[in-house]
């Protein structure tokens, strides 16, 4: 068998799994895929997936023939050498990440394994060098996953770099994984294990920090009368910035940045260095939700009472995943101020309700704004572009919107006759009432 389609095996079906899992099969190899949850395996064997992921079903049923799916160890462990650890590495109570479902599997390989195990999950840097102090011989390389979620498949096919982690002595591991990745013709670095690990990291961290940095650049434009978005595109003309994650907005969420930036600022802490930057990075996350309560109360007033429509609540569009979503910490806040909260989300809406507490949940973006006193745009899905926002004027109590993605344009909105608040921009109040004769 040529090395590139060499048995490809996958430990943990969750979103990173899965996208790894169909697109090695996508590229010729046979997948075995283990997962210890019995319904998501049965669910995948059907060939419906778990997660929302644009184009991922389509290519699973494509090639579900390559693609084995198991809640069997000693099936993946028979079939397939080179095993792909894609378990999560939720964030625990203390800010570190929970390292125990890595454990277990490395606990499940056999001593004398001939096997290499090609760590995807996020985990701290020095849990290579851990493992391999605990399981001498295993052969190990690092190889961080980069993919974001709603565009997974295609990062997966079009990467800008795949890193290829491995200490002395996993030469040859190393190339296996490297030359899985070869067809797909992105940059592979070659480094050793721990600075694998930190490259992951301080990627996620500084995204993150630009994020964070917009915001702050947002909250000082509305001050001085600027328009972040003006200032954005003139900063990322600057090569050296680039023009990429600079959008500001409500914060960050999802499952990797708030968890990675904590994670990195409690690995350097662990170590006795303290993080100052991180500190005020996640800092700046956790007020930038909160400014939303206080520009509807700058219209508004008091909130006890007042209906205010979420419009959408995943933690970004083209994904069900509610993971560290910044709706949840504004539902939270909105209802802690007394106000009655009622959202919709085209795809989020059955998790998300899951999670939230006495939040009515509307079956259309009209319905939900039916009769509200505000709005709060929260996630940039495209149909909210194309809603009519003149129709929508005309059956909310009060046609006020607070746009969290800068996604409306707040000139049409106005003309509409909305109270507009964006983020980092100048605020549309209403219209004066007309002067008599
Ligand atoms: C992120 C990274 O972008 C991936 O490279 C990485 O592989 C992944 O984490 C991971 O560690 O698994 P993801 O969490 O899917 O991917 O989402 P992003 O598209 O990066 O967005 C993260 C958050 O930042 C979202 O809430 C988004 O709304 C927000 N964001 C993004 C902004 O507020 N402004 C921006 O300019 C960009």
């Amino acid at each position: 068998m040529s090395p590139e389609r060499e048995p490809v095996g996958v430990i943990g079906v969750g979103w990173v799994g899965l996208v790894t899992a169909v697109c090695f099969a996508e590229l010729g190899h046979e997948v075995v895929a283990r997962d210890i949850v019995p319904e998501k395996v049965e669910s995948l064997a059907r060939g419906e997936t778990t997660i929302h992921e644009p184009g991922l079903e389509e290519m699973l049923r494509r090639n579900a023939e390559r693609i084995t799916f198991t809640t069997e160890m000693s099936e993946l462990l028979d079939r397939a050498r080179l095993l792909f650890v894609c378990v999560d590495t939720p964030p625990t109570y203390s800010g570190d990440a929970d390292l125990s479902r890595v454990r277990t599997v490395v606990q499940e390989l056999p001593e004398d394994s001939e096997h290499v195990l090609i760590m995807k999950s996020t985990v701290p840097a020095g849990t290579g060098h851990s493992i391999r102090r605990d399981r001498a011989g295993l052969p190990y390389v690092s190889c961080p996953e980069f993919l974001k979620e709603g565009t997974a498949v295609k990062d997966f096919m079009n990467p800008d770099r795949v890193v290829v982690g491995a200490d002395a002595g996993d030469e040859g591991a190393a190339a296996a994984v490297a030359a899985l990745y070869e067809p797909l013709g992105g940059e592979i670095l070659h480094t050793d294990v721990a600075s694998a690990e930190m490259i992951k990291l301080a990627s996620n961290a500084f995204l993150a920090t630009k994020i964070s940095f917009i915001n702050e650049i947002a909250n000082v434009c509305e001050e001085v009368g600027a328009d972040v978005g003006e200032v954005a595109a003139g900063m990322g003309l600057d090569a050296r910035i680039g023009s990429s994650f600079l959008r500001a907005g409500i914060g960050y969420g999802g499952s990797c940045f708030p968890k990675d930036v904590s994670a990195l600022k409690m690995l350097a802490g662990n170590t006795g260095y303290h993080f100052q930057l991180l500190t005020a990075v996640i800092e700046v996350n956790e007020l930038q939700k909160r400014r939303v309560v206080s520009k509807l109360q700058k219209h508004l007033g008091s909130l006890i009472g007042k209906r205010i429509a979420l419009l959408g609540l995943a933690f970004k569009p083209d994904t069900d995943d509610m993971r560290e979503a910044s709706s949840l910490v504004l539902a939270a806040r909105l209802q802690g101020e007394g106000a009655e909260v009622v959202a919709y989300d085209p795809v989020a809406a059955g998790r998300a309700g899951e999670m939230l507490d006495s939040v009515e949940m509307a079956a259309s973006a009209l319905a939900a704004l039916d009769g509200a006193d505000a709005a709060v745009l929260v996630t940039e899905w495209g149909e909210f572009a194309t809603l009519d926002w003149n129709d929508v004027a005309a059956r909310m109590a009060r046609p006020l919107i607070v746009d969290g993605r800068n996604f409306l344009d707040p000139k049409a909105l106005a003309e509409a006759g909305f109270e507009y608040e964006g983020i980092g921009k100048t605020a549309i109040d209403a219209p004066a009432p007309a002067a008599n004769g």
